[in-house]
């Protein structure tokens, strides 16, 4: 869920890690048949279907429309719809709220967990994981090194979170901060392209030639602590840093 306008074939060819990782924590939600499931964030719907193949009803929402076009071409037969984190309704209270790598996209977290609190019934679960704190650290520490920009997400500690979930009605029962090296796909290439699809906002305003300067200068910089190499298999391994977290919404069910 964000507010740009992502290139989805990009996204799907080169960056499918998001959800194959995901697949992990569909299992740590366990949905069950029947349940009524949103899928917040839900990109181009491959966990969506993943929970609908697990029995749940679900429906996925996602701020950019590509995405939702996207995710209603490659299954015609599940419900999407444009929508934003920060303030979407759903027509009936739900048993979960599934979230996979999208929540440091949004910048109001306050404004995410109320909407999340007011969608779900007494004892509905919210499962979730995105960027924690240090996520892609050497990343970021190179490119504000390299232009003086400001990373853009939001990446909170464990104890930050859970505060702000259980200020707003929220039992933590499962909060976690995971280190998990990620490959990249595309060997030599791979660091280039993951900046250009999720870090387009630090280039804007620069030029072409400006822009492919910095990322070779960022290149130069984390070589030594992110590329692999290796005759079998060479590439950059981004440093990403999981914040998972399980919550049940207080109240009587
Ligand atoms: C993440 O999934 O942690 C992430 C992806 C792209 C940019 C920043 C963080």
């Amino acid at each position: 869920m964000t507010t740009q306008t992502w290139d989805t074939q990009r996204y799907q060819t080169q960056h499918d890690f998001v959800w194959e990782y995901g697949a992990a924590l569909v299992d740590l939600l366990a949905p069950q048949p029947g349940e009524h499931i949103l899928d917040l964030g839900c990109g181009p719907g491959q966990l969506t279907q993943a929970l609908a193949q697990a029995g749940a009803l679900v429906e996925g929402i996602d701020a950019d429309p590509a995405m939702i076009a996207q995710a209603q071409q490659n299954y015609p037969e599940l419900t999407f719809r444009t929508a934003d984190a920060r303030n979407f309704e759903v027509a009936s209270p739900l048993d979960a709220v599934f979230s996979n790598a999208v929540l440091h996209w949004v910048s109001v977290p306050e404004a995410v967990v109320q909407s999340v609190g007011r969608a779900l019934k007494p004892g509905g679960r919210f499962v979730a994981e995105f960027g924690g704190k240090g996520n892609v650290q050497t990343i970021v520490a190179a490119v504000e090194a390299c232009l003086h920009r400001p990373n853009f997400w939001y990446f909170p500690s464990v104890a930050e979170y859970a505060s702000l979930l259980e200020a707003n009605g929220f039992e933590v029962t499962f909060a976690a901060l995971i280190d998990r090296p990620t490959p990249l796909k595309a060997g030599e290439q791979g660091l280039a392209n993951w900046l250009r699809m999720f870090g387009d906002r630090f280039f804007a305003n620069l030029s072409e030639a400006e822009t492919i300067s910095v990322i070779r200068q960022v290149e130069d910089r984390v070589r030594s602590r992110l590329y692999r190499d290796n005759d079998q298999n060479s590439g950059w391994i981004a440093d990403y840093r999981r914040l998972r977290i399980v919550t049940t919404k207080l109240g009587d069910a």
